[in-house]
């Protein structure tokens, strides 16, 4: 087994969509590369194990199973909106990803690609124009862009014509990420969309979007089919990136302008030593960015 960073250790991780489980039965998953059971008994208490017999520590949250493989270092995160009574609260339906879970974070984060993954709906190819915006790491070390606009025809399922969405992005651990995006009905309102990643291994992860939309003008089958609908776009882009694993080095993959979340995005996870699902730098290599703050244009 590969080695696992401390702070993936003692971090929570989503396994499952507890819709999916089933009272008493047995489904297995994987984190880390190792086989990991998930047992739901008849009064809905779950318990997970790895396949050497060892109970991990577990919770339920948000509609998912969370693990921590080691001592929690810090709570499962913590979403307001999904305690607001006006929203559909929804798990997004679970999907494997053949690639690392770090690249998939790194193309959430990323709205370069909407113009040419979602032509009609995120973006058009005709008006692919990313405006400057703000990246931030917070005092609660996040990384947190604002200022995001990009002009989208399909901004969500009940817009009725394009409008110009402003987006706020936010890294919370190093594989899990959220996204607030203009309401097309409430524009002063956000939807809310995070991912919770499971790195079932290096190269292969299991994504579970939570979404926490606004009630009006939409249901909650529809929320759920156009993020398939959208995540369906993303996957084989993702799964024909090589290599699989997200490169840390910043002279390993070219980055423009658009790409600012992403520079931030590697170097935070060099800072914070994560090497599970990356291509760690040579340690002796000297490069230099500028910190924070900066605005990227
Ligand atoms: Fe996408």
């Amino acid at each position: 087994m590969t080695q696992v960073d401390s702070t993936l250790i003692s971090d929570w991780h989503v396994v499952a969509d507890i819709e999916t489980l089933k009272d008493d039965t047995i489904t297995t998953t994987y984190l880390f590369g190792e086989r990991i059971q998930i047992e739901r008994n008849h009064l809905k208490s779950i318990s997970v194990t790895t396949d050497s017999g060892r109970e991990v520590i577990s919770r339920q949250k948000y509609g998912f199973v969370w693990v921590c493989l080691g001592e929690p270092g810090r709570p499962i995160i913590e979403i307001p909106e999904a305690e607001e009574n006006d929203r559909h609260v929804i798990t997004g339906g679970s999907m494997g990803v053949h690639v690392s879970g770090l690249r998939v974070v790194e193309n959430f984060l990323d709205m370069g690609h909407f113009p040419f993954v979602h032509d009609g709906y995120l973006g058009v190819e005709t008006n692919s124009e990313t405006f400057p915006y703000q990246v931030d790491i917070t005092a609660d070390d996040e990384i947190v862009a604002t200022d995001c606009k990009f002009f989208q025809p399909v901004a969500s399922p009940n817009a009725e014509g394009g409008i110009m969405a402003d987006y706020e992005y936010q890294v919370l651990r190093p594989y899990t990420a959220v996204l607030y995006k203009t309401n097309p009905l409430q524009p002063h309102r956000k939807d809310y969309i995070a991912i919770f990643v499971q790195p079932a291994g290096e190269e292969h992860c299991i994504v579970h979007p939570f979404l926490c939309y606004l009630k009006d003008g939409i249901d909650r089958c529809t929320v759920r089919w156009f993020m398939q609908l959208i995540f369906g776009q993303d996957k084989p882009i993702l799964e024909n990136q090589l290599p699989k694993c997200l490169p840390l080095d910043p002279r390993a993959e070219t980055c423009i302008a658009s790409d600012a979340t992403s520079v931030f995005y590697r170097r935070w996870l060099r800072e914070h030593n994560i090497t599970y699902g990356a291509i760690p730098i040579d340690s002796a290599s000297n490069f230099s960015e500028s910190k924070s703050g900066d605005i990227i244009r």
